[in-house]
Order: structure tokens, then C-alpha cells, then sequence
């Protein structure tokens, strides 16, 4: 199965999953699509994922020509499945209905920095902070038409500290996303889909 990433910044879920994935037999991570270029993810992936490609998609025109380009690039890895990490775009028609897969199913999945339905969109961890939730949390779902929005495949929770700063509870908040989102990949090598899978 050859999935690529998919990633906008600092890219450390990407580099998580890309190190997951030297140790699993039947998937491959052979592209890694970055629309940013002030990311700094490129150079990390080529320092030690030498291997593979990281493809600089920035976008210029509308966004059917952006993903007809990044859909060009996942052809030609013949890949199914993409792993968001950190994408900062909402995906539209060319990439939902370029990668159904043999179930009719859009094979794209993302990772959410809280415990959606809550707090979508951007910011998550600090609107969850300033709101004094007693928890925060990630989730790994189903990318969708809506932002934020599919089926959840795995959710967990982390707790807030009394002498938690922002910058504390985020660490936390990232410390599980790179536990879980290894997880879900996993459950895809060992079973070849995700469908139906709820961890
Ligand atoms: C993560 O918090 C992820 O959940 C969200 O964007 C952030 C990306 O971080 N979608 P990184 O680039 O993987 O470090």
C-alpha cells in the first residue's frame, strides 16, 4: 500500500509516521507533499528519509489546478492512501474523488488536535486552554467535505495540569498525537484498510 503525507509546517506527526512506517512490512511512504515553503519539513525528510520524495506543491492559481498538480504527483507513486499532518488547506472535489478506493471510499485521513466535534478549524489546543477545559485531546479521522468533520477511527484524551502554560498543554496535546497517528498506520499495514476500524 503507498500512502503519502501530507504537511504544511513543522511536519513532526509527518516525520513520526514516516519513521512508523521503516518498521511495517506491507505499507510504503514514498512521497511527501509539502504546499508551504517556509516549512521546515524538507529538509528534515531529506536528511533522514533519503529515500523519499518530498514534493514542493505551493499553490498559485484556484485550487482545482493545486490538487490537480499534487494528484499528478500521487499518481505517478501510484499512491491510495494520504495521511494529512498538519495540512493547512481544506482538501476540495479533485482529491476526494481522486482517491476513492475499491470501496467507493475517500482514502484520506487527518489528524485533529482535540477532542472533535470540538473545537474544529484552526487553534484548537489554545481555544480548548482559554476555554479551561479540564482536558484536551487528538483525534484521527476520515477526511470529508466539511473541515473537520468525518468518521473517527481513534480519540484520545490527555489531562491539563493546575501550572499548565499554553505551551505545556500543547506538548502534551502533541506528545499523544505522535503515539496515536502511528497506531491508526499500523492498523492500516496489519489490515490492509481502515474501514470499519475504531480504535
Ligand atoms: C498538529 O497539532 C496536528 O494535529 C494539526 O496540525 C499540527 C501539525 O503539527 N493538524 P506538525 O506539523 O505535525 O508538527
Amino acid at each position: 500500500v503507498n500512502i503519502a503525507l501530507f504537511a504544511s509546517g513543522e511536519g513532526t506527526n509527518a516525520l513520526q509516521l514516516l519513521k512508523a512506517a521503516s518498521t511495517m512490512n506491507r505499507i510504503r511512504i514514498p512521497l511527501v507533499i509539502v504546499d508551504q515553503p517556509s516549512s521546515t519539513l524538507p529538509h528534515k525528510v531529506k536528511d533522514l528519509f533519503p529515500q523519499v520524495e518530498v514534493a514542493l506543491v505551493t499553490r498559485a492559481g484556484s485550487r482545482e489546478d493545486h490538487e490537480k498538480e499534487i494528484l499528478s504527483h500521487l499518481r505517478r507513486h501510484s499512491v491510495e492512501w494520504c495521511f494529512l499532518a498538519g495540512f493547512m488547506r481544506v482538501l476540495g472535489p479533485v482529491l476526494l474523488q481522486g482517491l476513492k478506493g475499491k470501496s467507493g471510499r475517500t482514502q484520506i485521513i487527518n489528524i485533529h488536535p482535540s477532542l472533535l466535534p470540538k473545537y474544529p478549524g484552526l487553534e484548537s489546543y489554545r481555544k480548548a486552554f482559554e476555554a479551561n477545559e479540564s482536558e484536551g485531546g487528538a483525534t484521527v479521522h476520515w477526511v470529508d467535505e466539511g473541515v473537520d468533520t468525518g468518521p473517527i477511527i481513534i480519540q484520545k484524551k490527555f489531562p491539563r495540569l493546575a501550572t499548565d502554560t499554553l505551551h505545556d498543554f500543547i506538548e502534551r496535546g502533541k506528545q499523544l498525537e505522535w503515539k496515536i497517528y502511528p497506531e491508526v498506520l499500523k492498523a492500516l499495514n496489519d489490515r490492509g484498510d481502515l474501514d470499519g476500524v475504531n480504535l
